[in-house]
């Protein structure tokens, strides 16, 4: 199959390349290089792929020839108050939009990267897809949108959607301004990692790789319409996951307390149950497993440096 990929660059887009060039799919991938982390890191994540330079939010998809479209791009994290709000709706919600519009006209499939951030302080632990969504950062709000213009272009032209709402996704190439990949490189350097609020927040962390493949079967095998979690199936406190982390690593991690950061929910814990039933999809991998991945990724990436 010929599949488009925005995001490629980044974390999860460019391990879903990577997975479906290696099942045999062709892969056209779509970033705009933003540099909201170093783009030199995502030039790395991309290295084996072919990457087209675009920004969404102005140019649209071609989409001749193409089976499916994995809607990856976006500006991520949640701690998004503040003045760049403006760059959330653009990267997400406008950027969105134009893709939707092409995938309408061309009758393509889309899967679209959603977050667990739409449901904010949940109803409900383990929180099904159908409980009501209460996002508390304007990420979480503008993902949201998302879903919403989906369903829009479902019911008003025809559009095939498939949404995923992902789960605190870690692994190898995880974005720098995420709690592991942080707690990894304070480790390394030695330096002083800040714990926003108690640290008892916790997560249903989810390993990159169960990700990718609850992606690609989606995009094979989800019903029209479909909104999934794809949620880790061990939650964790922060500072349990430190724990973890520091034994994994034979290291002792320095910590300092801030205050909790805005837009920071207390507690993410998927129901799974939906995309388990449907496409016989489960996370496979420990968080031990998948953060002695994380951790050798890392430390592999600074000797790396220091050669
Ligand atoms: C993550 C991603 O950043 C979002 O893009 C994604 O959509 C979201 O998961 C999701 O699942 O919906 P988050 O859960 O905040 O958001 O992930 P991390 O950045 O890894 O943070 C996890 C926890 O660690 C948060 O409570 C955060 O406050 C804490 N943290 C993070 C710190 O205490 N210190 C830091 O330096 C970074």
């Amino acid at each position: 199959m010929r599949y488009v990929v925005t995001g490629a660059a980044g974390f999860i887009g460019s391990q879903l390349g990577d997975a479906l060039a290696a099942a045999g799919h062709e892969v056209v991938g779509v970033d705009s290089f933003t540099d909201y982390y170093d783009p030199a890191e995502k030039e790395e994540n991309a290295a084996a792929l072919d990457v087209s330079r675009a920004d969404l939010a102005e140019t649209a998809l071609d989409l001749d020839g193409v089976d499916g479209v994995f809607h990856l791009a976006a500006q991520a994290g949640v701690r998004s108050f503040g003045d760049v709000f403006p760059l959330y709706v653009r990267r997400n919600v406008l950027a969105t939009q134009r893709v939707l519009e092409a995938a309408a006209a061309a009758k393509v499939r889309v899967v679209l990267a959603s977050s667990s951030s739409v449901y904010g302080e949940a109803e409900a632990y383990p929180t099904p897809e159908d409980s009501v969504p209460r996002p508390i950062s304007p990420y979480g709000i503008t993902k949201l949108a998302c879903e919403h213009l989906a369903r829009a272009y479902a019911l008003g032209f025809g559009l095939d959607a498939v949404v995923l709402r992902y789960f605190t996704v870690y692994g190898p190439r995880q974005r720098p301004d995420m709690f592991f990949r942080r707690v990894c490189e304070a480790l390394l350097a030695g330096t002083t990692f800040e714990i926003y609020g108690s640290g008892e927040q916790s997560r249903s962390f989810t390993y990159v790789g169960d990700a990718v493949e609850a992606t690609i079967a989606a995009m094979e095998r989800a019903p029209a319409g479909a909104v999934y979690n794809v949620g880790g199936g061990e939650e964790a406190s922060m500072l349990e996951a430190i724990a973890l982390l520091e034994r994994i690593a034979g290291r002792s991690l320095e910590t300092r307390r801030l205050d909790a950061a805005r837009g920071d929910v207390a507690r993410t814990k998927a129901d799974v149950s939906r995309i388990r039933d449907a496409l016989g999809w489960s996370p496979r991998t420990s968080l031990e497993d998948g953060l002695t991945a994380m951790w050798s990724w890392a430390s592999g990436r600074v000797a790396a440096d220091e050669a």
